[in-house]
This record gives structure tokens, sequence and C-alpha cells, in this order.
């Protein structure tokens, strides 16, 4: 009787596991979170951002619903999946987070702060009429680019 059998089962182990931490679809499953974190920020920015510029009509109903998605989302604890080892360097192509996230003198968490609070704001304004949110929503939308602008490797 060969070993072939034994070293398959165990080849077949390995493998499971390798899945067991990529992730039902594969990749990472920090920089999945994080990503799917920075989706619904976008998704409930578009529906307001959509109202500040009058391409969709301005309703409070709505906009108090996304401005609150905003201060609840920007309030979870993230820091789960913003671990370190999980950047471009050691990822390559997986992520956009650049390393400089987690180096010395790194301002990542106090923009997110920032944008806490920023959020905290449009959600108490949100429904006071179009002009109150818009104006409120640029608080908000001035951390993303900040954030993005230095800690975000840009697009190709
Ligand atoms: C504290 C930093 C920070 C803040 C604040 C921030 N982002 Fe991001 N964002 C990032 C980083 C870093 C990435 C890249 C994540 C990755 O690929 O692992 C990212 C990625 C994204 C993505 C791409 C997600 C994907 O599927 O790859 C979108 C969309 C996005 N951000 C939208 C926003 C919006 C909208 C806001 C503001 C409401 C915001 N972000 C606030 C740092 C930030």
């Amino acid at each position: 009787m060969s070993r072939l059998p034994m070293i398959i089962a165990s080849v077949a182990v390995v493998a499971t596991a390798g899945i067991a931490i990529a992730g039902s679809h594969g990749g990472n499953p920090a920089v999945k979170a994080r990503q799917a974190h920075m989706s619904l920020y976008a998704f409930n920015m578009a529906t307001l951002g959509g109202m500040a510029k009058g391409e969709i009509e301005y309703n409070a109903d709505a906009a108090k619903a996304a401005a609150g998605n905003m201060a609840a989302l920007s309030t979870l604890a993230q820091g789960a999946y913003w671990v370190p080892g999980t950047s471009t360097a050691e990822l390559g192509e997986e992520t956009r987070a650049l390393p400089k996230i987690w180096e010395a003198g790194s301002t990542a968490g106090e923009i997110g702060g920032r944008m806490a609070e920023a959020a905290q704001q449009l959600a108490a304004v949100a429904g006071d009429g179009k002009d109150a949110m818009a104006g409120a929503l640029g608080g908000v939308g001035k951390e993303c680019s900040a954030c993005h602008k230095g800690y975000r490797q840009p697009q190709e």
C-alpha cells in the first residue's frame, strides 16, 4: 500500500484550512470587511450627495436615514479589520490601504474620529431641509478625501 492516499488527505486538510482563513470567496477577510464598510459609506453618501446636487429630490426621511447610517457606521469599532500586516506592502493589489496607515505619525485614526464627529453633525440637521443637509455633508466628505489622499493607493 503506498503512502499516497495519506499524503493526499493531508494536502486536503491544509487546503481546507487555507479556505477557512481566506473566507468564502477568497481574499483576506479583514480587507473584505473594511472594503465593505467603505462601500456602505459610499452608498449612503451617494444618496445624500445626489440630493445636495439636485439629482435626487430632497426627502427629509431618506436624508435622515442615510445620515443616521453614516453616524452609526462611523462609530463602529473597526480595529479588527484595520490590522497590521494587511497593507499593499504585504498583500499587493488585493488592497489599496497604504502601509503609512500603520506607521508612526499616522493621522488616519484622527481623520476617522473627525469624520465620526462630522457625521453626527450631519445626522442632527439632515432632516432640516436640503441646504442644511448639504452644508453639513461637506464636512463629512472632506474627511473621506483627506484619508484617501494620504492613505489610499491611487487607482492606476
Ligand atoms: C481613516 C481613513 C478613511 C476614511 C475616513 C475613509 N476612507 Fe474610504 N478608504 C480608505 C482606505 C485605506 C481604503 C482602501 C481599503 C482597502 O482596499 O483595503 C478605502 C477605500 C474606499 C472605497 C473602495 C472600497 C472597495 O470596495 O475597495 C470607497 C468606495 C471608499 N473608501 C469610500 C469612502 C467614503 C465615501 C468615505 C467617507 C464617508 C471614506 N471612504 C472614508 C480610507 C478611508
